[in-house]
Parts: C-alpha cells; sequence; structure tokens
C-alpha cells in the first residue's frame, strides 16, 4: 500500500471531504490523525474505519483556529505513530454573508478557521518535518474560491484567496527541506457545508446545470486527488492548486 508507514494529520477530519480525506489515506496504509471539534461520534466512526482497513487512527478534539491546539495535533501524531509526513489543512467554515453585511465577529471566525488554521498548522507540521529529515508534504484544501469570486460569501474568498498564496510561497520556503505545499481547490462537493443548496432543488438545478460535468462531486472523488498527491507518484508536485470541480471554475452558463 502506497503510503504504509506514513502518518497524516487531518484538520476538520470527521466530515465532509475530511471525512473522505481520513477514509482514502487509511485506505491506502497511512496513520490518521483526526482533527474535530464537535461530532465526537462521527470521529470514533472513522477511526474503527480506518483501523478495519489495517492502519491506525487516533481522534484528537482540537479547534485549529488556535495555535495551541494545532500544537497538540502536531505531537499527538508524533508521540502515537512517531513521524509527521502528511499535514491536510482542510477544516473550513463559510458565513455567505457579502462585504456590505459582514460583521466583524464572523470575518475574524472565517479567517481563524480556515486561513491562520492553514498558516499556522503548515509551519508547525514543517517544524515537526524539519526536526525529522525525511521531509513531507502539506496539502491546503483551499476552493475555486481561491481565484473566482463569489458574492455574498466574501470571507470565505478571501480566506481561500490567501490558502493560494500561502501555497505559493511557502512551497518556496520549503522545498530546500523537501517540504511539498500542494492545494487541492474543490468545486461545489456534496457535503454539509453545501446543505442549504442540497435542500433546494431549484438552486441544485441552477448549480448542476452550471458544471460542465454536471453534478455536484462526492467528497471521495476530492480524497482521491488529494491522497495522490500525498504520494511519492506526485514527488515532484509543488507551490500549485489542483482544482476538482467538475469544470465549473471556467464554465460559461447560458453562453
Ligand atoms: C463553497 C460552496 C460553493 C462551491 C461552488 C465551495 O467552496 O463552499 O458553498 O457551492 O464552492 O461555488
Amino acid at each position: 500500500m502506497e503510503l504504509q508507514g506514513r502518518t497524516a494529520i487531518v484538520t476538520g477530519g470527521n466530515s465532509g471531504i475530511g471525512a473522505a480525506i481520513v477514509a482514502e489515506l487509511g485506505a491506502r496504509g497511512a496513520n490518521v490523525v483526526i482533527d474535530y471539534v464537535t461530532g465526537a461520534p462521527a470521529a470514533d466512526a472513522l477511526e474503527a474505519q480506518v483501523e478495519g482497513t489495517g492502519a491506525q487512527a487516533i481522534t484528537v478534539e482540537a479547534d485549529v483556529s488556535k495555535v495551541a491546539d494545532l500544537q497538540r495535533l502536531v505531537d499527538s501524531a508524533l508521540q502515537r505513530f512517531g513521524r509527521l509526513d502528511v499535514m491536510v489543512n482542510n477544516a473550513g467554515i463559510e458565513t455567505r454573508t457579502s462585504v456590505l453585511d459582514t460583521t466583524e465577529d464572523q470575518y475574524d471566525r472565517v479567517l481563524a478557521v480556515n486561513l491562520k488554521s492553514a498558516f499556522f498548522g503548515t509551519q508547525l507540521a514543517a517544524k515537526a518535518m524539519i526536526a525529522s529529515g525525511a521531509g513531507g508534504v502539506v496539502i491546503n484544501v483551499s476552493s475555486v474560491h481561491e481565484d473566482w469570486p463569489m458574492p455574498g460569501n466574501t470571507p470565505y474568498c478571501l480566506s481561500k484567496g490567501g490558502m493560494r498564496m500561502l501555497t505559493r510561497t511557502a512551497a518556496q520556503e520549503l522545498g530546500p527541506h523537501r517540504i511539498r505545499v500542494v492545494g487541492v481547490g474543490p468545486g461545489a462537493i456534496a457535503t454539509p457545508i453545501n446543505a442549504a443548496t442540497l435542500a433546494n432543488p431549484d438552486e441544485l438545478r441552477i448549480l448542476d446545470a452550471a458544471i460542465p460535468l454536471g453534478r455536484m462531486a462526492r467528497p471521495e472523488e476530492v480524497a482521491h486527488v488529494v491522497a495522490f498527491l500525498a504520494g511519492d507518484g506526485a514527488d515532484y508536485v509543488t507551490g500549485s492548486t489542483f482544482f476538482v470541480d467538475g469544470g465549473l471554475m471556467h464554465s460559461s452558463p447560458g453562453l
């Protein structure tokens, strides 16, 4: 198995895209640290699922908007598995608010959960990887909205635009340490973040029509790309974002 003996941390690992990434990395042999803030039963179920495939997993309750909690995640990986090879900065939230109606609180929360967590997750993982001398890979799960404006979701777009430059810049700085930094930019994926759209048939029809492949994706379809980028098959890949969006970002609906 391709990732046998490697250790991965997945932030926001017990739901949506994060849960699919945990399952996929585990299925490819990696030991996984599953981060979560709420939903302990889902985290426990995933831990059992990974262990059923022969790899090992632990769950850690940690709020990744806090640097001390991120440090605890890295320490847990080192204590339990003795190494850290793959850091997946996946945790993300959105408020669906605009420039005009976003509150200070909403702004701070989105930027902290999405961008601050990825920045310090990258920093702390890189320090552990440098100390081990074995290198590693950081995967930042961003969005098509790292590049593509989404009116009415401004703080989210800001945070993802920041992740884009985090990936670009950290790849330059960490390359000499044999640490790759890669972005994965999902489009519209059937996860809890899109619950309102999924529950609204009209909205769903408009969204599906805007996607050249004609449908939202399953979280597993993003996880496959993340797992490929985590493995040796991608060992010359760093500093770029790979979009998993069914063509959404470059579509021309109605033209
Ligand atoms: C957002 C979703 C949105 C999708 C496509 C994602 O990053 O979280 O709310 O539906 O992009 O626009």
